[in-house]
């Protein structure tokens, strides 16, 4: 029987165990958007998971819509990583990065000479996002055109090179959590016409070009995607048929031969199976159509994780939260020893305080 501290490989990456760091925005890059040393040892520390997806990482300027989170567009931020993936090499770990545009969810002041943020729409939702004055409403997008689009697929094919070239194992490409990709999948926010609106087909159109982008840059064996068929995050409506646009997506990712699915079950960071998604997405139905890899995510504990791998239906968990607060984790949950609690308040931004002062076990 498969057990989580078992090898796995996901195509060309190996991993010493199927526990998997999942991508945590933290909020501590330094100017320029440029990952620096304390995160060089934040990720280090954590090196014994099996797998670490890096924080989600603006593929461009206009990709961001955070304060303080790093990209992987310019040569200090490819120098930035090659810290990071060289100590964590070092350390015996594996490490990937997630690349992100937040399209819609981000606002002026966060963006080059004060542009519009840009989605697949010009609706403006419900959201805030964290600026230098704090939590703000976010700014009016303004649509891309489609005559637009093959730079944007460039700008993920040129981001994904640029990881491998700071040294890290692979990319997952962010299309979950309200960001973009989705802004473009669900029929709740494309209201576009043309080849990249209307149906299904068509709005997953741009997911596919930019990984078949990926694919022809860096090598299948080294790609993967993560999706939330089922998180309304930010004012983004479940899209009308989830399990019919999310069947189509896969079928087509298996063709491509990525190296994995990365699928955040339920509400991200919240419940599960939220009666709010009628009928339920059958998870287990999308892993099916999908030939490779499958990590799964979303408030697993350690009873959860070990029967989900031990039942075969997927391959590796990722833990987000309980990575902040316990370096150690794969030790904690080989030994079932106690985790330390989460702070909260020193999740984003912010120094060492909360980001590299967890203890691991034995060193309180
Ligand atoms: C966030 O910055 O709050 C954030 C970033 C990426 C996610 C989810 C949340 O996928």
């Amino acid at each position: 029987m498969t057990t989580l501290f078992d090898p796995l490989k996901l195509g060309d990456i190996a991993l010493n165990n199927r526990i998997v760091m999942a991508p945590l925005t933290r909020n501590r890059a330094l100017p320029g958007q440029v990952p620096g040393p304390l995160t060089v040892e934040y990720y280090t520390q954590r090196a014994s998971a099996g797998l670490i997806i890096a924080e989600a990482t603006q593929v461009s300027a206009m990709g961001q819509g955070y304060l303080d989170t790093p990209g992987i567009h310019s040569a200090e931020q490819v120098a930035g990583w090659r810290k990071v993936t060289d100590a964590v090499h070092a350390a015996g770990g594996r490490i990937i990065l997630q690349l992100w545009h937040v399209g819609r969810i981000s606002h002026t002041s966060l963006l080059p000479g004060g542009a519009s943020p840009v989605s697949s729409t010009s609706r403006r939702p419900n959201a805030q996002c964290f600026t230098r004055d704090g939590f703000v409403d976010v700014s009016a997008p303004r649509a891309l055109r489609d005559d637009e689009l093959p730079g944007l697929i460039d700008d993920y094919r040129r981001a994904a090179r640029n990881a491998i070239d700071a040294g890290f194992d692979g990319v997952e490409v962010h299309s979950a959590n309200s960001y973009l990709l989705e802004q473009f999948l669900r029929d709740s926010v494309n209201d576009r016409s043309g080849p990249y609106g209307g149906p299904l087909e068509n709005r997953a159109r741009l997911l596919l070009e930019i990984m078949a982008a990926v694919v022809a840059e860096v090598g299948a064996g080294r790609t993967g995607v993560r999706l939330s068929p089922a998180t309304t995050f930010c004012d983004t409506p479940l899209d009308s048929n989830p399990q019919a646009l999310h069947s189509h997506v896969l079928d087509r990712l298996s063709a491509l031969g990525i190296a994995f699915v990365h699928m955040i079950e339920g509400e991200t960071g919240g419940e599960r199976a939220p009666a709010s998604v009628k009928p339920p997405i059958d998870y287990a139905a999308l892993r099916a159509r999908f030939n490779g890899g499958w990590i799964a995510n979303n408030g697993y504990d350690r009873q959860m994780a070990m029967d989900a791998v031990a039942s075969g239906g997927i391959d590796a968990v990722a833990f987000g939260r309980p990575f902040i607060s316990n370096p150690d984790l794969v030790r904690r949950l080989r030994d079932n020893a106690p985790h330390n609690d989460l702070r909260a308040d020193l999740m984003y931004g912010g120094g060492a305080a909360g980001y590299t002062d967890y203890p691991a076990l034995g060193a309180a």
